[in-house]
């Protein structure tokens, strides 16, 4: 049984004050509820700050990214073993807002999977096909290429830590989400991807999460997809307002 699992991923949004009063309103509203993840993911800035008000509460703090490197001359890097140092659970690796933004490859979303990995990190790592690539009907070979190339080299045991988050690049921020249908046809296909590089117990045991444009108003119909197991929510997780509704409306 796959446990929901929400995450927030606040990407270069809010300040210290308003980042904390929201981590304070998400404590209030989950209080010792177990039954649902949760996780919110700052900017690494606030991470030790967000980590201490979070403290005692099940709600994990991840970071958005994190180096390919272990540790040396990075001007500008955060390595694996400094958010774990300052208490971060997991991060997150493969965000579109990376791949397309900062041009990542694939390989050096798997460098920082096994980095964080080592550092005894959780990883959401992240897939997902442009408008043009569904367009021209490569959805499949692009979330293959991600999630092979990805999960290369991850040990069995590790992938009780690695959770996937299928976020069509086409449906983050714009208000478009993907169908339940158009999830479900992805999600199945990643878990028969996981199926077959490790074996089917693994591909069973693994989270994979929607991600784009989840609101209140379709957390519902996405979650009723077998395969869906949670959300990565990005503007819909600067509000409690609006991210506890989407907790509460996952199982
Ligand atoms: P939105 O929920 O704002 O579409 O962002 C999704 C996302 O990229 C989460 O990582």
């Amino acid at each position: 049984m796959r446990k929901p699992y929400i995450a927030g991923n606040w990407k270069m949004n809010l300040d210290r004050k308003s980042g904390l009063a929201l981590a304070q309103a998400l404590r209030e509203g989950v209080g010792d509820r177990t039954d649902h993840d949760m996780a919110v993911i700052p900017p690494y800035v606030y991470v030790p700050e967000i980590v201490r008000a979070l403290e005692g509460s099940p709600i994990r703090v991840g970071a958005q990214d994190v180096c390919d490197q272990v540790s040396g001359a990075y001007t500008g890097e955060v390595s694996a073993a400094m958010l774990k140092d300052v208490g971060c659970d997991l991060v997150v690796v493969g965000h579109s807002e990376r791949r397309h933004v900062y041009g990542e490859s694939d390989g050096l979303t798997n460098e920082k999977l096994h980095r964080a990995l080592e550092a005894g990190l959780e990883v959401i790592l992240c897939v997902g096909e442009t408008l043009e690539e569904r367009q021209a009907k490569e959805t499949e070979s692009v979330v293959r290429r991600q999630t092979s190339t990805g999960l290369a080299g991850v040990s069995e045991a590790d992938m009780a830590r690695v959770t996937l988050a299928y976020e069509p690049v086409w449906a983050i921020g714009t208000g478009l989400t993907a169908t339940p249908e158009q999830a479900a046809e992805v999600h199945g296909y990643l878990r028969g991807l996981v199926s077959g590089v490790f074996h089917e117990e693994v591909a069973e045991n693994t989270r994979i999460q929607y991600g784009g444009s989840v609101k209140p108003d379709n957390i519902r119909e996405l979650m009723a997809v077998g395969d869906v197991d949670g959300a990565l929510v990005g503007g819909a997780s600067l509000k409690p307002d609006s991210f506890l509704p989407i907790f509460d409306h996952a199982g």
